[in-house]
This record gives C-alpha cells, structure tokens and sequence, in this order.
C-alpha cells in the first residue's frame, strides 16, 4: 500500500529558536497521539535542518530546495550531499513559489531531482496550475505536461522514490482550498498519467499529497479522497496542534 505522508512546508518561518520549538512540540504530539500509519514530515529552513533533526525521532525532515550543482563555486547555495549529510531524508522541489519568484525552470528541476535521488533523499515534487489556467480549463494537460517534462522522464527504479504534491497555486495561501472533488480529480488524472507513463503497479504505489489551504477543518473530507495520500501545509504546520489535526485527519 502507499504510503500516506503529511509534511509541513515552514517556508521563510521561525527562526532558528522558534523551529526548534515546534519541531519539539510536534514530535512530542505525534508520539503521544498522532496516527502511526501517516509518515510525518517538516520541512524546515536550512539553517533550522541540523538542530531539528537532532531534537526528532518519529518525525522526519526535510529541505525546501538544494543546489542545481553537487558542489563548488555556487555562493549561497546547498547541495543535496550536505543536505544528506544532516540526516534529513526529503527534499521539497519545484514549489511554485520557488518557479514563480526565483524562476526555476523544467530544466533547473531536472539537475535537482538527480541530485537528491543520487544522495539517497526523497524528492517531495511539486505540481500545480495557476488561477487563470484553471479558469480556462486547461489544468489538467498543463500539470501532466510539468510532469512529463522532469519527474516523467526518470527510470521505473527512480520514480517510485517520488513522491508527488499537487498544489493549485490559487489555493497557497489564500484560505481558498480546492474543493474535495477538484482535488480527487486531479490526483485521478495525475494517477492515470503514471500508469501511463509507467504502469498501473507504480501508479498505485505513488504518494500525492495535496497542498493549498489544507487546515484541520478540512483535511477530512481532502484525505477521504481515494487518490488523495496526504498533504504538503504551509500556513497551518507553523501551530503543532493543529499540524497533529492534519496528521490525524485520516
Ligand atoms: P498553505 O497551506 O499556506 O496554503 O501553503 C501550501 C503550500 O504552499 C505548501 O507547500
């Protein structure tokens, strides 16, 4: 069976103090009560990485990007062996933020997903549309094709180490989440896509998380959804209880 996974994405949040808190709180609230089947996850700044990880053992972490690069002359960079070398063990990539503000391109992403597969981490990938490309109706081909560019372009042995986030970038933030039925959809036809690409066993096996808004209040009716195997929450996974209310929505 596939996994299901919540992980929180912090993004430009807490400093180093106040991650280390959090991570605190919410290992101490998924040991104590959290549902054991749901992998859970947080994505931390860098600078954070190092100390969580040391403060976690039920939890996992992850980076929210890392070098195109292995190493070198690349100023302010991270590569994926130094993120490997704290003992995270996921890599978020491809975030829409990430392509929007610091253009990341299909390209960039393709040098990154190598990277972080060949260090032995999880790519956490990133899907999802803009408004006006839901509005013309047109985010289904437009989504698969962000696939068919990076993700689908590994072997069979490298996919099934994905896991996929789907994230309408009009859902981010905006308290606006997609309804359960725009979710199930999407994750459907993402599904479909694999199995077409691959095949029905690796479609089956591959993790999609939805990110957009995801709160506790709705993460219930988003995680009933047959393709629907978990979240990638940004605004709500910065309060543990409510993080552990996402977690525990299965
Ligand atoms: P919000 O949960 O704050 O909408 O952010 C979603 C997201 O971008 C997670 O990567």
């Amino acid at each position: 069976m596939r996994k299901k996974i919540v992980a929180g994405n912090w993004k430009c949040n807490t400093t180093l103090q106040e991650g280390v808190a959090l991570a605190k709180e919410v290992e101490k609230l998924y040991s104590e009560k959290g549902d054991k089947n749901v992998v859970v996850v947080l994505g931390t700044p860098f600078t954070h990485i190092t100390e969580v990880q040391k403060t976690v053992s039920n939890v996992g972490v992850a980076a929210q990007n890392c070098a195109a690069e292995a190493k070198g002359a690349f100023t302010g960079e991270v590569s994926a062996e130094m993120i490997k070398s704290t003992g995270a063990k996921y890599v978020i990539l491809g975030h829409s933020e990430r392509r929007e503000y610091y253009g990341e391109t299909s390209e960039t992403l393709n040098k990154k997903v190598a990277l972080t597969l060949q260090n032995g981490l999880t790519p956490i990938y990133c899907c999802g549309e803009a408004l006006a490309i839901r509005e013309a109706g047109t985010q289904k081909q437009y989504v698969i094709n962000q696939l068919k560019e990076t993700i689908f372009k590994l072997s069979e042995e490298d996919f099934k180490k994905i896991v996929i986030a789907y994230e309408p970038i009009w859902a981010i933030g905006t308290g606006k989440t997609a309804s359960s039925a725009q979710a199930q959809e999407m994750h459907k036809d993402l599904r479909d896509s694999i199995a077409a690409n691959y095949n029905k066993a690796i479609a089956d096996q591959t993790s999609i998380l939805y990110g957009g808004s995801c709160k506790a209040s709705n993460a219930k009716e988003l995680f009933a959804n047959p393709d629907v195997d978990g979240g990638l929450i940004g605004g709500a996974a910065l309060q543990a209880e409510e993080f552990l209310g996402i977690v525990n929505a299965f």
